[in-house]
């Protein structure tokens, strides 16, 4: 049997992922690689819908690549790749655009949340159609599973719609996606503001863990974090957002049931339970920053991978584009 075929991608946005990336998708990524044929994309045109800074662009990019690798995206096992060196994206982009409603690419969580920060007026284009550039990501593999943490639903439910559209009004030409949202990593929140998912564009630096940054900065946002009224350390959400989000993050690195967390933390305090958590997640990180930094001393072998990824991925991109083409009666 031929293996399935797995899509995913992520923004190149900052100079470190966050905690929250990694936990709720890039380590589903690294797990599916064996016994799946994995596509992953560093997205950086989907990128250029935020500021637009070149000289970080081209760093972040490569950042992106290093730590992808470092967390354990095997270039041998999976086709890691950037997506504007696939420019079948594009073209497939505009395709999705020409049956995308105004109306649904209008209902977008993402566009409403993201253009209302920066005024509707001032939100560029590009931000407005970045959900059929992100059904071109994924619909060009013909992906069948895309796994993305809860705050993508939305887009991969407008990618099955558009992918359903096309089919049926141009004939079969599109694998509809299944929705693959992991529920126990799904959501890593804000340390500052567990009612906020940790985020890249977040405004509390105190809030985020990232990846690249020092041992000790993450350590002491951990212990610094925000905590619950009370001095029990069990999980709900509800009453208890700051304490569950670190029960979610221990667990999810350490691979404890959070259940036996809450058993083995019964009677101690917020600031015992916090240092272990630091404790977790320094000894977790400390190998993947090395790793990170040691291949990023080596550029010309890190885009040379990129390029191997490119290739692969242009000549599975490209006979999606041909046939899309050819059942919209595009003259070849
Ligand atoms: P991006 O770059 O914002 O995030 C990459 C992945 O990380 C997940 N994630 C989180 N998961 C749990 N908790 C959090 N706090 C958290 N923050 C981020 C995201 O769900 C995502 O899976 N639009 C996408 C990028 C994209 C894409 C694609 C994804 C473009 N084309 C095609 C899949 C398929 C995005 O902005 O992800």
């Amino acid at each position: 049997m031929t293996q399935k075929r797995v899509l995913s991608g992520i923004q190149p946005t900052s100079d470190s992922f966050h905690l929250g990336n990694y936990l709720g998708a890039v380590k589903q990524w690294v797990e599916l690689q064996d016994g799946h044929d994995a596509f992953y994309c560093i997205v950086d045109l989907h990128a250029l819908t935020g500021e637009i800074e070149p000289a970080l662009l081209r760093k972040r990019t490569l950042a992106s690549a290093a730590q992808l690798i470092a967390l354990g995206i095997s270039p041998e096992k999976s086709t890691l790749f950037v997506q504007s060196q696939v420019p079948q994206h594009n073209q497939l982009g505009w395709l999705m655009e020409c049956i995308a409603g105004f109306g649904e690419a209008s209902r977008m969580t993402q566009f409403k949340d993201k253009s209302s920060k920066a005024g509707a007026d001032s939100a560029r284009v590009g931000l407005f159609t970045y959900p059929m550039l992100q059904a071109a990501d994924i619909l060009l593999y013909q992906a069948h599973l895309v796994p993305v943490g809860e705050d993508q639903r939305q887009h991969i439910e407008l990618t099955r719609d558009l992918a359903g559209r096309f089919n049926t009004r141009f004939g079969e030409t599109f694998r509809v996606p299944d929705n693959f949202i992991l529920k126990t990593a799904a959501k890593i929140q804000d340390l500052q503001d567990p009612a906020a998912k940790m985020s890249k564009s977040s405004g509390s630096v105190a809030g985020v863990l990232e990846i690249m940054d020092t041992l000790e900065a993450n350590a002491k946002k951990i212990k610094s974090a925000t905590t619950d009224a009370g001095r029990e350390i069990k999980f709900d959400e509800k009453e208890k957002p700051g304490i569950s989000n670190l029960l979610t993050i221990h667990s999810a690195l350490s691979g404890v049931a959070i259940e036996k967390l809450e058993v083995e933390f019964e009677g101690k305090g917020y600031g015992d339970f916090k240092s272990v958590v630091a404790d977790v997640v320094v000894e977790y990180l400390r190998p993947i920053r090395s790793a990170a930094l040691e291949l990023l001393d080596d550029e010309k072998s890190l885009i040379d991978i990129l390029h191997v990824g490119g290739a692969k991925a242009r000549d599975v991109a490209s006979s999606t584009l041909d046939l899309a083409y050819k059942n919209l009666g595009v003259v070849r």
